[in-house]
């Protein structure tokens, strides 16, 4: 056997290919070892073959030497042995071993099938990021993962349609930098470039999304096919990647109406490309409650959650935000929590039906759990932000205003903070409010959230009974509600 060893190039293995194949080394009697340097390199076992006068020329076809440099990208252990028993049947006179009908042509075409595939998908799904103008180093940067060596055939693509601008393409083994006129391959891709792509922070990366969320078409989805032509593999490189399974999760639903919406219309331009501007953006005020946009939790809810009740009901209680069948339903409390409240209620002698229900928070705000791999993807609730619960207060303070209750029960912090303006969910302590105190024109009782009664293990029972009680003092506050 003899091992023959080169750099791991497409150029070193044809070189050593070439002196194998004129000393008539049959493909079996070769180990190919691609980068193995003992200090030795490129010296193959087998002596250099006696040559009287030039080596007599390879009797090949004109196209094979591109075919076996891309095939020789797919990314196998048995590329270079591949390749050489290709070679050395071709140049036998079996042109057979290059076509699909042969066992070894069969492998060579589908894996050329792969990396032409494989440069198609950087070409779809790499995404630049614009950086600062600083001298000498690229305007624009992109880090893409692929899954076999492509980098010198895919970024021809680039450098034709960005015209003079300068970027870089990083991937975990080589970079490709185009400078506006030259190209430059670095194999393997020096650890500042990584970092320069893996780093960049993209400021246009909101109005994307916005636009993305929003001409994402749940009614054409089919997930295999959407997988197929764009692999799970590429979205957490995608600025979308993020957005993806929340908007399947939507469709499956079955919920989400049809996405060509005003919202990216609705944006406005500034706070998404101006970076300083980013910390508060500024809004255009909603005019009605279904068309907020105060805030983004609204991007990835089915529908808005307003109260429920009789708008001259003597008690209003205000709970966190909807859960996940709340925004299917667009009702108040009809989920799991919904049902700790309702017997709750029952035990307080307070119909559901003679209060008021609503949330500080009016859009269902949640993460994806199971990550985009996961087909069974379930929507985890996630806590409101201050800002956004300042930024819903307007409808709660126009609920107050129209209902006019005489008691307001505020269910767990985040109503709390709602109704009391500070915004700072964390800094209250339920248990500083035991007493029920006048607060505006109202009552003000606070109880435990029936979603912390479901989360209390052991301690549940003391807590629902301290929302039974909470709600039992607001019966009392207000009788004629009872
Ligand atoms: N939790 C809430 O705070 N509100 C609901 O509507 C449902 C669950």
């Amino acid at each position: 056997m003899h091992a023959a060893r080169f750099d791991g190039s497409f150029g070193g293995w044809r070189s050593e290919a070439r002196r194998l194949l004129q000393a008539g080394v049959p493909p079996h009697a070769v180990n190919w070892q691609a980068g193995k340097d003992d200090g030795n390199l490129f010296a193959s076992l087998v002596p250099e073959p006696v040559q009287a006068s030039s080596p007599p020329a390879l009797l090949i076809p004109r196209e094979l030497p591109e075919l076996l440099e891309n095939a020789a990208r797919f990314r196998a252990e048995d590329r270079w042995a591949l390749l050489y028993r290709i070679l050395w049947r071709v140049s036998q006179g079996d042109r057979a071993a290059m076509l699909a009908g042969d066992s070894d042509g069969s492998v060579l075409q589908r894996r050329l099938k792969s990396v032409y595939r494989e440069a198609h998908h950087m070409h779809a799904f790499l995404r630049f990021r614009q950086r600062p103008a600083e001298a000498g180093a690229p305007a624009f940067v992109a880090w893409h993962e692929p899954a076999h060596d492509i980098l010198e055939i895919a970024v021809e693509h680039f450098a034709e349609r960005l015209g003079r601008a300068t970027w870089l393409i990083a991937t975990p083994d080589a970079a490709a930098l185009w400078d506006g006129s030259q190209m430059r391959i670095l194999r393997p891709c020096p650890i500042e470039l990584r970092e320069l792509a893996r780093g960049a922070e993209d400021p246009g990366a909101e109005l994307w999304l916005a636009y993305y969320g929003a001409t994402f078409n749940p009614a054409r989805l089919n997930r295999d096919v959407l997988e197929s032509n764009m692999p799970v593999r590429f979205w957490k490189d995608l600025p979308e990647g993020p957005l993806i399974p929340q908007l399947m999760s939507q469709a499956r639903a079955g919920q989400q109406r049809l996405a060509q919406t005003a919202s990216v219309g609705e944006r406005a331009g500034k706070e998404v490309l101006i970076a300083s501007d980013r910390a508060q953006p500024q809004r255009a005020p909603s005019t009605s409650l279904e068309d907020c946009r105060g805030c983004d939790i609204w991007r990835g809810a089915t529908c808005v959650v307003p109260g429920e009740g009789p708008h001259d009901a003597r008690i209003m209680l205000v709970g966190e935000q909807p859960g996940d069948q709340e925004d299917l339903a667009g009702r108040p409390f009809i989920g799991p929590a919904g049902q700790v409240l309702q017997r709750a209620l029952a035990e307080a002698e307070l119909p559901r039906e003679r209060v008021y229900l609503t949330n500080a928070v009016k859009h269902f705000k949640w993460l994806p759990r199971g990550g985009p791999n996961s087909r069974a993807a379930t929507r985890l609730h996630a806590t409101p932000k201050p800002g956004e619960i300042k930024a819903c207060r307007r409808w709660l303070g126009e609920e107050l205003e129209q209902v006019a209750p005489q008691v307001v029960v505020a269910l767990g912090k985040t109503a709390l903070a709602a109704l009391l303006q500070t915004y700072e969910p964390q800094r209250l302590r339920l248990a500083d409010f035991a007493e029920p105190f006048r607060h505006e024109e109202h009552w003000l009782v606070v109880a435990p959230h029936p979603a912390a009664v479901l989360r209390a293990g052991d301690g549940g029972e003391q807590r629902f009974d301290e929302l039974v009680a909470a709600l039992t003092r607001a019966r009392q506050l207000a009788p004629a509600a009872g």
